[in-house]
């Protein structure tokens, strides 16, 4: 092989190295400018997803508001109504047995986990406090949640009027009910 031929095929390889090259280099920058604009539009979408269907509800479960305000305005019968969903469970007028859950009467203030001869959970015999609206909002939201450890199997009250309507209620069936305003 003359040196001329030699540098043919030098010359020929070089080029077609750079050919390559140039042509990836080509490819790639069209190929990330086009990934870009994809997922720039893309980021706009999922930030208005994240922020409803992610975002919000965690936000709502660390903060819930406080029932008070709405107390002002709850309605005692509706109370009344919603309790049918916990009278499987519990008994609420005045002298009511134990059932599977304690008897309710005067609940609102009373210590937690106080009724004589119910047997409850640790979670509650343990959590040393009174059930005032506040406390009784958090626990009847998710009771699983709030205390961990409930043997109260209840998913809880997820609507804000529901709470109010039914703390209301437990309020009136007390032989001494709090101020609501
Ligand atoms: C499936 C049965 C069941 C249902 C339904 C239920 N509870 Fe309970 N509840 C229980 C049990 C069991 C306990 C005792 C929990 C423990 O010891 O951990 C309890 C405990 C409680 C306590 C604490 C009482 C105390 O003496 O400390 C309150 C308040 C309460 N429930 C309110 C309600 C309300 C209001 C509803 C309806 C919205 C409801 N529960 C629905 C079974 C139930």
């Amino acid at each position: 092989m003359d040196s001329f031929e030699f540098n043919k095929i030098a010359a020929a390889v070089l080029i077609t190295a750079l050919l390559l090259i140039g042509i990836k280099e080509i490819g790639n920058s069209i190929f990330k400018t086009e990934k870009l604009e994809k997922s720039a539009y893309k980021v706009e979408g999922l930030e208005k997803t994240t922020k409803s269907e992610i975002g919000e509800p965690k936000k709502i479960e660390l903060t819930l508001k406080p029932i008070a305000p709405l107390l002002a305005t709850a309605n005692i019968d509706e109370g009344k109504k919603i309790f049918k969903k916990c009278a499987a469970c519990h008994s609420i007028e005045q002298g009511g047995k134990n059932k599977i859950g304690p008897a309710l009467w005067s609940v609102v203030d009373r210590k937690v986990g106080s009724v004589e001869g119910f047997k409850y959970s640790n979670a509650l015999k343990n959590y040393n406090k009174n059930w005032t609206h506040e406390e009784l909002n958090g626990f009847l939201h998710k009771p699983l949640k709030y205390i961990k450890g409930t043997k109260m199997a209840f998913a809880g009250l997820r609507k804000d009027s529901d709470r109010a309507n039914i703390i209301a209620y437990l309020n009136s069936m007390g032989s001494n009910p709090k101020p609501l305003k």
